[in-house]
């Protein structure tokens, strides 16, 4: 896997700050006869001298990562689906409204999103390399190719359907080291007057929130307005709306159209403006996030040592991507940890990443109830706590990590 020091994006200089060490493939759940082979990597960030955009230091080949047993849904998530339904309702208004419109979804999945846009009988293609969800998403009426996103497959799009009035990439774009080649084929793809919107785990709110999980190896770029505004401008397009969201932990929401085309709202340049007051691109920042997450990991393994110690039964709670930096760079496993449960079937039965906790159904979390639950995926707390009531009524207390140790 090749090391590099310079920036993927304009070849400036990187300058590392967190280094997570040797970690697994984060979504490569192991099956118990198979824990010999898994593939690990060195998980590191850096910053940009030049564009500031934040970045791995090491890249991991992307068919280890993305194939056909991929086994993330975003139907998995209540909110989700619903977050989806509106952004495509929002689409359906909007930019596909005139005849004969095209959509065209970065990271399709199971079609959670473009179903909505099937349904109401407008062009469009989902395009995703990893076939397990592309046939899930098939089975919905949603029209997928299977392939990784670039100039090439840009290419034959354009020859087939022609251009696109809507781009959309929901926690894919972040997903992919080449975006020369993903631009130039978004450059190529979009109408005049189409936007390309994607959106995508804010690096803002990574050090606002301490949520350093949210640095896994699928996560290759960290995005702010300001690199997303000089990563655009690479390729003829502007940045001409930002808009916050609250799932996943805290994204933006980028609106790209061609340089010209639409007048950038107040939003943008206000964001950037917040950037550089908070001093997100500042080395000091980011060593300060780095300190800070060694001081959790203190606080977190002296706590489940504790438990351990006093008895207590602890298991966690979904499991997450973000959860492989949490548990291989804390040294969490099965001695500390029982299991931990999750609804998606293809995780179910197998072992997390590098540290082999079991990984159960939904289920296991109720029967009986554990005394304390470690909440993997805190980006749906809200969610999860409603569906989950009883596990406090009967007296458990979840314990979270982000921004910083609790116990409620
Ligand atoms: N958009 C969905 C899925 C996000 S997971 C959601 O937000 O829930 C990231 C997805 O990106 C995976 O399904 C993966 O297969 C896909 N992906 C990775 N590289 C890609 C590429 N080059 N082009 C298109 N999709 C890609
Ligand atoms: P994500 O953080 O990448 O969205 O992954 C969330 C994981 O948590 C996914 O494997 C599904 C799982 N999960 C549950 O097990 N129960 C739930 O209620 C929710 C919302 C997610
Ligand atoms: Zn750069």
């Amino acid at each position: 896997m090749p090391a590099g020091s310079t920036c993927r994006i304009c070849s400036g200089t990187l300058r590392e700050f967190i280094d997570f060490g040797r970690q697994p493939l984060s979504n490569r759940f192991v099956r118990p006869e198979d824990i010999e082979g898994e593939t690990f990597f060195r998980l590191a960030t850096g910053i940009c001298e030049s564009c500031t955009m934040v970045q791995l230091m090491e890249e991991v080949p992307r068919e280890l990562m993305f194939n056909e047993d991929y086994p993330y849904v975003s139907a998995g998530s209540s909110v989700m689906r619903e977050h989806f339904a509106s952004i495509a309702r929002r689409f359906l208004n909007t930019h596909l409204k005139g005849e004969d419109t095209f959509a065209i979804e970065l990271g399709s999945n199971d079609g959670t999103m473009l179903r909505t846009i099937a349904d109401a009988g407008v062009r469009h293609l989902g395009v995703d390399p990893s076939g397990g969800v592309g046939e899930t998403a098939r089975e919905q009426g949603v029209r997928v190719l299977v392939d990784f996103f670039e100039k090439e497959s840009a290419e034959r799009i354009m020859a087939e359907d022609g251009p696109a009035n809507v781009i959309y990439a929901a926690n894919t774009l972040c997903h992919i080291p080449y975006l020369d080649s993903v631009f130039q084929g978004i450059a190529l793809l979009l109408a005049k007057d189409g936007v390309f919107v994607f959106e995508d785990p804010y690096f803002g709110d990574v050090l606002r929130r301490n949520s350093f999980d949210q640095i896994y190896d699928e996560h290759y770029y960290y995005f702010t307005a300001r690199s997303v505004q000089a990563l655009a401008a690479r390729y003829g397009l502007e940045l001409v709306e930002v808009e916050r969201l609250p799932v996943h932990g805290g994204e933006v929401r980028y609106t790209l159209a061609h340089a010209g085309a639409r007048t950038p709202s107040l939003a943008v340049s206000e964001l950037i403006s917040e950037e550089d007051a908070s001093g997100v691109a500042k080395l000091e920042t980011l060593e300060a996030f780095s300190a800070k997450v060694d001081a959790i990991r203190d606080d977190l393994v002296g706590l489940l040592k504790d438990l351990k110690e006093q008895g207590k039964t602890v298991v966690a709670y979904g499991a997450t991507a973000k959860s492989a930096t949490v548990a291989n760079y804390f040294g969490i496993g099965p001695d500390l940890v029982e299991f931990v449960c999750d609804t998606t079937p293809a995780k179910q039965g197998r072992l997390t990443p590098g540290m082999h906790i079991p990984v159960r159904p939904a289920q296991a979390f109720t029967d009986p109830y554990p005394d304390y639950a470690l909440l993997f995926a805190w980006n749906h707390a809200e969610e999860i706590m409603a569906k989950e009531e009883g596990f406090r009524a009967s007296g458990g207390r979840w314990i979270r990590y982000v921004p910083d140790v609790t116990v409620s």
